[in-house]
């Protein structure tokens, strides 16, 4: 019941509706400062992140500070009702710093030091970068900690990125030592003698560069988590002062996501980074009306990383960033059609956010930035069609506050784990461009979306046991320790799914010996003994309740001990063998699939188990594909999205009366949700 508590992630009881306001760019204008108070009104907006690149105007000269006009911007926010988000500037620093004191600038992996430009590019080891930073975030608490309209640290921007200078050298070095204690346990970690690799002395290990050192896996899957602790170290530098200072105002980073196919992002594993953040966070750019998928595909995906970044923290996060109209990233910038901007910000409140907030307030006139969609355009009119669709989202926002500090509770969960999409993307093997570990759970993902039915997307560490569905795909990399847990889940009564290319190495990257862990063959009452990896126009089918399903890419051969077959290959050496089984074990069962199947396949395979397992959407709506209905709960009612991806009118039918959020109007019945159309409901529970 713990997550129909409302969690309020700030002390505001509203949605946030705002987003990145660079005033520091606009100082020779005070009319354009002006016009921003009142066009802040029309756009129905009240948070603003500030000062996130402003360090040059903070501090144009080294200890000569220029708070003033940060006074004046905070006043302005606070006389119409707004609330700031204050940032913290390390993500950019100015040139005084870089020139003297170079060390804050990054070596990269062909140890070429980098020189002074762009932004997202400290040393985050460097002494000199940490005590700069933290002087500058002192002030900057000390200043506004206790302003009214201060709300939230937003530290840095988008950490990212890692450096090979002397001093990270010595810092991955200590961690090592920390790690490994002595030589001898970090040569058998990383399999020392392999192409004569044994280290004789702490001094000869270097950080993996594509000039030196490429090919040992446990050194390159260590220096990633070395990297993650470093960021999260200078991190927790920044906000001592913070913390001191200001131990009420919570703190959040934001977060992002990686390509097009909206992925979470892999340079940093976030589910360390979540447990040092009290909200979470971050920055979504789906690639809307793209060319390439349906837009029904795109949400999907959405969903998928929403339900990731919501479960970190088992609570509401916020979306920090996102664009009214078009990014200036991507390799064609298309604008969002009408209706489009209102629909893709009410799906990431109808996953758990508690904000719409945008890069940016005010389109920048020069420099990288000066095309990227923003809610003031060079016009600087409240009249053109995005301000007035940015205005409709502060106007329904206005209209959820009840949804503030509620959740989504599922009974399905997806486990993700950052190592293990790490050390599967370096292992060589497999097929080199088909793994794609993190796409492979959103399609396992695909099936729950389109049957709207709730799923959190949750870490190694997290508790399984609330689930009555937990499933593993391709979790190549586990620990003994993450085996117990799922042996514990499946003895309590859970049902586990896994996949092929699963339990394949241990938290080193050295494989299992003599078979299948033990434990797992317990569990599954299989061996799986040979991966198979297709060819990209290979294909192979597997028999499942009397249907032939289409299997891509891998299959893997089983040597089945007690387990039930549920499906088998029909062609190839193992034509005839098990491709999926079932097994169970003390009060839960485990299943196996052995081969990448088709979304036909996981629809029937996971329908069985929803009917078995009776899991159910929140609230029952009949629609068509391509329309997403998600809910957020708390102990009184359910708030219900209704939302259309498709290029058509669509009819839904609700069998429960509903009341409509926006116009208080009840019904039931069938209901029209035109193109790109979104409709919020609430109903009692
Ligand atoms: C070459 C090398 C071997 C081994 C194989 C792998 O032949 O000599 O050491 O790396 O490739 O295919
Ligand atoms: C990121 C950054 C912003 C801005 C946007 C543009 O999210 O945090 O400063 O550059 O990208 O899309």
């Amino acid at each position: 019941m713990k997550k129909l508590d409302k969690t309020y992630v700030t002390n505001a009881r509203f949605m946030l509706h705002g987003g990145d306001y660079n005033p520091d760019q606009w100082l020779n204008r005070p009319d354009i400062l002006e016009d921003d108070i009142k066009l802040m009104k029309l756009a129905h907006t009240n948070a603003f992140s500030v000062g996130i690149f402003a360090w040059s105007t903070l501090e144009p000269e080294e200890g000569i500070y220029n708070f003033e006009w940060l006074d004046q911007i905070f006043e302005n926010i606070h006389k119409i009702g707004g609330r700031v988000i204050l940032a913290t500037p390390s993500g950019a620093r100015p040139a005084w710093m870089s020139q003297k004191y170079p060390e804050v600038l990054r070596v990269n992996e062909y140890r070429q030091k980098q020189l002074h430009g762009g932004r997202h590019n400290h040393c985050f080891t460097s002494p000199v970068y940490r005590e700069k930073t933290q002087k500058m975030n002192r002030l900057l608490a000390e200043r506004y900690g206790s302003h009214p309209a201060l709300l939230m640290w937003h530290v840095s921007n988008e950490y990212g990125g890692e450096c090979h200078c002397d001093f990270c050298q010595k810092a991955f070095r200590n961690w090592l030592k920390e790690k490994y204690k002595n030589l001898k346990a970090l040569n058998d970690a990383w399999w020392g003698p392999f192409w004569s690799h044994t280290f004789s002395d702490w001094s000869q290990i270097e950080s993996p560069s594509p000039i030196g050192e490429n090919a040992v896996h446990g050194l390159k899957l260590d220096w990633k988590r070395f990297v993650t602790d470093q960021t999260i170290s200078f991190f927790k530098n920044e906000i001592v002062p913070l913390k001191e200072i200001t131990p009420n105002i919570p703190i959040t980073t934001n977060f992002m996501a990686d390509t097009f196919d909206l992925i979470p992002f892999q340079s940093l594993d976030y589910s360390k980074f979540a447990k040092h953040l009290d909200v979470i966070s971050w920055d979504a750019y789906p690639a809307w009306h793209n060319d390439w998928e349906s837009t029904a595909d795109l949400a999907m995906k959405v969903g998928f990383i929403d339900d990731l970044y919501r479960s970190l923290k088992q609570q509401p996060f916020l979306l920090m960033e996102s664009t009214p109209s078009y990014v200036n990233w991507h390799p064609v910038n298309k604008a969002k059609r009408p209706g489009m901007h209102l629909l893709s910000s009410m799906q990431m409140v109808a996953h758990g956010s508690d904000s719409i907030m945008y890069f940016q307030w005010r389109k920048s006139r020069g420099s990288s930035e000066k095309f990227h969609g923003a809610v003031v355009d060079h016009d600087n009119s409240s009249e053109n069609r995005v301000f007035k669709e940015v205005a409709k989202v502060g106007e329904t926002l206005e209209k959820l506050a009840d949804v503030v500090g509620t959740n989504r509770p599922a009974e399905v969960a997806i486990l993700y784990d950052w190592e293990n999409n790490w050390a599967l993307n370096d292992a060589q093997g497999f097929g080199m461009e088909s793994k794609r570990y993190p796409q492979t759970l959103q399609e396992h993902y695909r099936t729950f979306w389109e049957h709207d039915i709730p799923v959190d997307i949750i870490t190694k560490e997290q508790d399984f046991s609330g689930y009555k569905l937990l499933i593993v795909p391709m979790l190549y990399l586990v620990s003994e320790e993450t085996i117990a847990r799922l042996k514990g889940y499946v003895a309590g009564g859970g049902h586990l799914v896994m996949t092929y290319i699963s339990g394949l190495v241990n938290e080193f990257d050295l494989t299992y010996l003599g078979g299948w862990h033990p434990d797992l063959q317990e569990i599954f009452g299989i061996n799986p003994v040979e991966t198979d990896t297709l060819y990209p126009k290979d294909v192979n089918y597997v028999e499942f309740n009397g249907k032939l399903y289409t299997l891509k890419d891998y299959a893997t051969v089983i040597n089945r001990k007690d387990a039930t077959i549920e499906g088998v290959y029909k062609q190839d050496f193992y034509k005839g063998t098990p491709a999926v089984t079932s097994h169970s074990y003390k009060n839960g069962k485990a299943y196996y699939i052995g081969g990448r199947l088709d979304h036909s396949f996981h629809q029937d395979f996971y329908q069985k188990l929803m009917d078995e397992l009776s899991i159910k959407p929140v609230v029952s709506v009949k629609h068509e594909k391509g329309v997403s209905v998600q809910v957020r709960q708390d102990h009184e009612k359910n708030y219900i999205f209704v939302m259309n991806f498709t290029e058509q009118n669509q009819v839904v039918f609700f069998d429960h009366v509903v009341k409509d959020l926006i116009t208080g109007e009840e019904l039931s019945g069938n209901l029209d949700v035109g193109m790109y159309e979104v409709k919020m409901f609430e109903q009692a529970r």
